[in-house]
């Protein structure tokens, strides 16, 4: 008989930074489950390229740093909570290096001990602050953590587990403070579901890029983290502000491949599909600009011009530079054909990174007892309306070892209530799959068309009504059929795709990535106000 029910002190959803980093910190204080739903390196992370942005030289300073961040963010930064990030980022960096962790530059410490990092510089940064690994970063940061793990009797790796839905106390029916108590888990290559218990459980299933038809992520990033905590009833704030990546290869056989901002940061340009550079008509900063300008500008020179891309040209520089600067970049797009030493990139903006998700504190702590999120899940308020470039993997690392260091006293606490085991219904097999895959195509076009970078009330409100008819037939879908991890993840985007709506419904004004025709200017009311939304118990 196959084991369903598994008991553990630490249990953490998903393999990324966050997930793993935070494995690390608590291995010493009792047994860790990873419960992660492709195999172990599968994540963002995994993709990351420009690399993690910590102040780490002498001509930089907390306070610099500090400022790019909150000017990036709009107005709606938590400060306290930048500061402490940023501060605490170069030791978290250190132990990153002392785990193996490799970045460019001169590997052997100079002569006073100090080590010479090649630092790179991205849109929104006053100083040349990011860590990188040549344009692997995210592959390395992973190898060098995974290693690590391997090493840790007291971790144990579930691949290829998808974790469906939180166990809370509320749900059960039980009295008193809503406590987080275990996952449901679905084994995929068996389709048996597991209960895992523990008296701590980690969110670190990253962001939601898939519920966009364009997006940089890969599969794995479709919100499950903030669908689980909503319907467990934690807070999630903040979904309006997705941010599109300005440079994403146009190619329609490359799936979803990133073009380093760190590419402008080493002198590449932007131009429209004429040919002419644009970006100074729109910021002091031209090509460099926060994100959000240069995804607006970009939007707006297509549409001006009915282009299908702009250009992104570096063939300013040697090419033996921008060989051994960006190898994977340089060969990726040689495969489809782009010599980028010789010619320009065709790029487009793309859904790229989540700024809020479930609301935590800088310890990682949601609003339900025991339930942890950190990384591209939660909304800490480091980012405010818009992420500053490479911020994200530096949250993750800060966050991840706060959380554990916050957790480690909840771990003791014993779970005394005997856990359900999941209840399949009358559940038959899913013989209408077409069914999820027309659903999932047509939540994330119309995310594209409606909500997308430039937004107008009206298309929100056609959004709005659109999910919630797909939402009824996937709930039937749901209870009727036996579940998989496809029919799983259109439940997941489509819950998201609706926080994203009724957020960016809630907030009658344009900041940061939120840009709202309708309310074209900031509104200094809404300088300080989270869009905070909760599922109320009875629904
Ligand atoms: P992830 O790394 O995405 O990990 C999530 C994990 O959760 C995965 O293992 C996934 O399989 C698992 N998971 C999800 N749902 C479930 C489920 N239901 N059950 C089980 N497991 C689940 N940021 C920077 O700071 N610098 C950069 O240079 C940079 N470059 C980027 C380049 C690209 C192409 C992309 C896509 C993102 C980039 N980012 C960058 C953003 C950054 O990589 C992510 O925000 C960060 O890696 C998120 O880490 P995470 O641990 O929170 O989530
Ligand atoms: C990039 O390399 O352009 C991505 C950096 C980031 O998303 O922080």
């Amino acid at each position: 008989m196959p084991r369903t029910g598994y008991k553990f002190d630490f249990l953490i959803l998903g393999s990324g930074i966050a997930g793993l980093s935070y494995a690390l910190s608590v291995a010493r204080s009792g047994r860790v489950a990873i419960i992660t739903k492709k195999d172990r390196a599968e994540s963002n992370t995994n993709y990351a390229q420009g690399g993690i942005a910590a102040v780490m030289s002498k001509e930089d300073s907390f306070e610099m740093h500090v400022h790019d961040t909150l000017e990036a963010g709009a107005g709606l930064c938590r400060s306290d909570v930048v500061n402490a990030i940023i501060e605490e980022g170069p030791a978290r960096v250190q132990e990153l290096m002392d785990l193996g962790m490799k970045f460019s530059g001169r590997s052997e410490p100079s002569t006073d001990g100090s080590i010479e990092l090649d630092l790179g510089r991205e849109g929104g940064h006053s100083k040349r602050r990011i860590l990188h690994a040549k344009d692997v970063t995210g592959r390395e940061i992973e190898s060098a953590l995974l290693q690590a793990i391997a090493r840790q009797p007291n971790i144990q790796i579930f691949e290829n587990h998808f974790a469906i839905d939180l166990i809370t106390s509320q749900k059960l029916g039980l009295t008193g403070s809503n406590r987080c108590l275990g996952v449901y888990v679905l084994d995929k290559p068996s389709g048996a579901v597991h209960t895992f218990e523990a008296p701590v459980v980690l969110l670190a299933t990253g962001g939601c890029g898939k519920v966009y038809l364009f997006t940089t992520n890969p599969d794995i990033a479709t919100g499950d983290g903030v669908a689980m905590a909503y319907r467990a009833g934690a807070a999630v704030a903040n979904m309006e502000f997705i941010q599109f990546h300005p440079t994403c290869l146009f190619d329609r056989k490359a799936k979803s491949f990133l073009i380093s901002e760190a590419v402008r940061g080493e002198g590449g340009v932007l131009q429209t599909f004429a040919g002419a550079e644009f970006m100074d008509e729109y910021h002091p900063l031209a090509s460099l600009a926060p994100r959000d300008i240069v995804a607006r500008a970009i939007d707006t020179e297509m549409k001006k011009s009915g282009s299908a891309h702009v250009w992104l040209d570096i063939t300013s520089k040697p090419a033996r530079f921008i060989m051994d600067r960006f190898p994977n970049i340089y060969e990726t797009c040689k495969r489809y054909g782009i010599d980028i030493c010789k010619e320009p990139i065709p790029v487009v903006p793309a859904a790229h990174y989540q700024c809020g998700g479930v609301q935590t504190t800088i310890d990682g702590e949601t609003g339900i007892e025991g339930l942890y999120a950190v990384g591209e899940v939660a909304c800490t308020g480091l980012h405010g309306a818009n992420r500053l470039a490479s911020n994200s993997l530096l949250e993750a690392l800060v966050c991840a070892h706060r959380a554990a260091q916050h957790s480690l006293e909840r771990s003791r606490v014993p779970l005394s209530i005997p856990l359900p085991s999941w209840e399949s219904g009358t559940a038959t097999d899913a013989d209408e799959m077409v069914v999820v895959a027309h659903n999932w195509d047509e939540i994330r076009r119309l995310m594209w068309d409606y909500v997308g970078i430039v937004r107008t009330n009206k298309r929100l409100l056609r959004a709005q009504a659109r999910i919630k008819n797909l939402q009824t037939e996937i709930q039937e879908y749901y209870w009727g059929f036996t579940v998989t991890s496809d029919l799983l993840e259109l439940r997941n985007i489509a819950t998201v795709a609706e926080l994203i709506v009724e957020s960016a419904l809630q907030r009658p004004e344009s900041r940061g990535l939120h840009y709202n025709l309708d309310y074209p200017k900031a509104d200094p009311d809404w300088a300080r106000r989270d869009t905070v939304l909760r599922r109320s118990p009875s629904s």
